[in-house]
């Protein structure tokens, strides 16, 4: 039998699942067989034990605490990944076919979210990125929004196209709705500013299996019993995440990386600091290396979680990925939709392995150039 160690892993630039922070691994490894005090795994009790809903409720805690969530403001968990949410946040916030929700579509995520939107109204694409491959985002200025919308929907960074918006849009009155599923807890973040957040945990808080969402308490309301109570904002609010079995593993787990963020790396603002000079090392890199890197976003709009860029043909991106794969980097494959290479850099992904990656394009550049 072999036994894997810490150290035969792959420094995994994957863009989620991602990586974990080792320490996490390590406690879930620990405590795998017997939860102190309990004599069992997580997995193996009942989400209405003692134990498991001091787990839910402490890892809320910790969200709430990292953002400081104001009162006003609920925190929960879901299933069915962001892409429940896609289907939920029209159902809920949209209270009959006349009302308009705006949607600004800067790639894959946020063209995803506005596609369920006309099962239940009016969608407006209040801006459209296509025509340039999703290179750039808005500015204020540029979006076309409608007066008296249901809700402005937007995505804060767009994994596959490495884009980030470093300051939420302006929409005035209309409750802003963000997708923050890679870069939820990267940085801090005036919650008081939007209507509703959500974001999978499987890049930046966690594993599959468990998507947080945090509302403003008065757009419960809209959902005013019009709907199937699992599709329900209130619903799920009222029933403390379980109204089912919830993925009691994964809940588990977010609350370790958020213990993580907060006894380890100290916290956002601290996280925030760590990511941005982790980018700054590669787009630095791709900036001076002559046009041999080229970067996917337009420099102002550039993602510190996933770094997309692409070398003079795809041959080489190929080559470059097989070589760093013989140097220990796994996932650094770009999405077939923009191709060339992504490399991953959410909050776990420790800054000695961008060194790595940093030294190892340094060395590609110097020896195809
Ligand atoms: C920004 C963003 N939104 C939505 C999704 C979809 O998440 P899920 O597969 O959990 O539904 C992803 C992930 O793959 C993502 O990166």
């Amino acid at each position: 039998m072999s036994v894997s160690t810490a150290t035969d892993r792959v420094l995994n630039f994957s863009a989620g699942p991602a990586v974990l922070p080792l320490v996490v691994l390590e406690q879930i490894r620990d405590e795998l067989l017997n939860l102190p005090g309990v004599g069992s795994s997580v997995m193996e009790i009942s989400h209405r034990s003692a134990a498991f809903g001091e787990i839910l409720d402490d890892a809320r805690k910790r969200i709430v605490a990292l953002h400081n969530v104001p009162e006003t403001h609920d925190v929960f968990f879901m299933q069915g990944g962001a892409t429940l949410q896609n289907t939920m946040i029209p159902a809920n916030l949209l209270m009959d076919e006349e009302q308009t929700a705006d949607c600004i579509i800067t790639g894959t995520w946020s063209k995803k979210n506005s596609q369920d939107v006309p099962f239940y109204g009016k969608l407006n694409v209040a801006w459209d990125g296509s025509d340039t491959h999703f290179n750039q985002l808005p500015n204020d200025d540029q979006l076309r929004l409608t007066s008296g919308a249901a809700y402005c929907h937007y995505t804060s960074n767009e994994t596959i196209h490495g884009l980030q918006f470093r300051n939420p849009p302006n929409v005035d009155d209309s409750p802003l709705v963000v997708d923050q599923s890679s870069d939820f807890l990267s940085e801090p973040l005036d919650i008081s500013r939007f209507g509703l957040i959500y974001a999978c945990a499987q890049k930046n808080c966690g594993i599959a299996g468990v998507t947080a969402v945090i509302i403003r308490k008065d757009l419960l309301v809209r959902s005013g019993n019009r709907l199937p109570r699992y599709l329900d904002y209130a619903q799920q609010v009222k029933g403390g995440s379980m109204l089912n079995t919830p993925p009691t593993f994964a809940i588990y787990v977010t609350g370790l990386v958020c213990k993580w963020l907060q006894e380890t790396m100290g916290g956002l603002a601290e996280m925030s600091r760590v990511n941005q000079e982790k980018a700054d090392l590669l787009y630095d890199l791709i900036d001076t290396s002559e046009g041999f890197y080229t970067g996917h976003a337009q420099p102002h709009n550039r993602s510190l979680m996933n770094v997309v860029f692409r070398l003079k043909s795809p041959e080489m991106d190929a080559k470059f990925v097989n070589e760093a794969t013989e140097h220990g980097m796994a996932g650094l494959n770009g999405h077939r939709s923009v191709g060339g290479i992504r490399a991953s850099i959410y909050n776990a992904m420790p800054i000695e392995s961008v060194r790595v990656l940093h030294d190892f394009m340094l060395d590609f550049a110097k020896k195809n150039s």
